[in-house]
């Protein structure tokens, strides 16, 4: 049986996540991959409503460690129903972010206890980690001001600059603790650049399982 690859797209607001997402299924398509795409929080009817609930904006505020529950919970379920499976059967899995962003948000942001993160990665994940984390990285100014054309903000996307500056200090911190996992990748340059590098990492994966 082939074996998958579990890759994960990294980053804060509007660093371009999705759009490159399409790249890579792309990429995938090309080579006759058997790939499954998803997202996190979410990947499973259940996970998407534990998404919605965290992404809305609400009165009351969010205590941070129900907010880390939440995405723990939501993680669990699309690990279980989703991406474990697809693995198994020796599909490679594409998801627009994971674990990292909980490090980044709830730790990084929220300033949250990076023990108890890895506490909780460890009882839901097991030894489960991304075989490789592409991490688009930007300066969060230029990313809310890509996201805010897409949409209203949702309740990260309404906290201040401060917060963005955590979540992309907590992102790069993970990435230089351990190079060979994480691919970063300068979000700032032209598109077209940012997928051939994408590319490059995609051709070393295929070739170095
Ligand atoms: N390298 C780039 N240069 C310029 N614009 C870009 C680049 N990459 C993406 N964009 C644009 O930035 C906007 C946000 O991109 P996208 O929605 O893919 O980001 P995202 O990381 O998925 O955002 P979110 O965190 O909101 O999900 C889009 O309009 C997209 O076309
Ligand atoms: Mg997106």
């Amino acid at each position: 049986m082939p074996k998958g690859r579990f890759i994960t797209l990294e980053g804060g607001e509007g660093v371009g996540k999705s759009t490159n997402l399409r790249f890579i299924t792309d990429w995938m398509r090309e080579r006759d991959i058997d790939f499954i795409q998803t997202r996190e929080p979410g990947g499973t009817p259940l996970a998407e409503q534990l998404r919605a609930l965290l992404l809305e904006n609400r009165e009351e505020s969010v205590d941070p460690t129900a907010e880390l529950l939440m995405v723990f919970a939501a993680r669990a379920q699309h690990l279980a129903q989703v991406i474990r499976p697809a693995l198994a059967r020796g599909a490679w899995v594409i998801c627009d972010r994971f674990t990292d962003a909980t490090y980044a948000y709830q730790g990084g942001g929220r300033g949250l206890d990076r023990g108890l993160i890895a506490q909780l990665e460890q009882t839901v994940q097991g030894d489960l980690r991304p075989d490789r984390v592409l991490l688009l990285d930007l300066d969060p100014e230029i990313g809310l001001s890509r996201a805010a054309e897409t949409g209203a903000a949702d309740r990260f996307e309404s906290e201040k600059l401060g917060f963005f500056h955590k979540v992309r200090d907590a992102y790069l911190a993970r990435a230089a603790a351990a190079p060979d996992r994480y691919a970063v990748v300068n979000a700032a340059r032209p598109l077209d650049e940012v997928q051939q590098r994408l590319a490059v990492e995609l051709e070393s994966l295929l070739k170095h399982p």
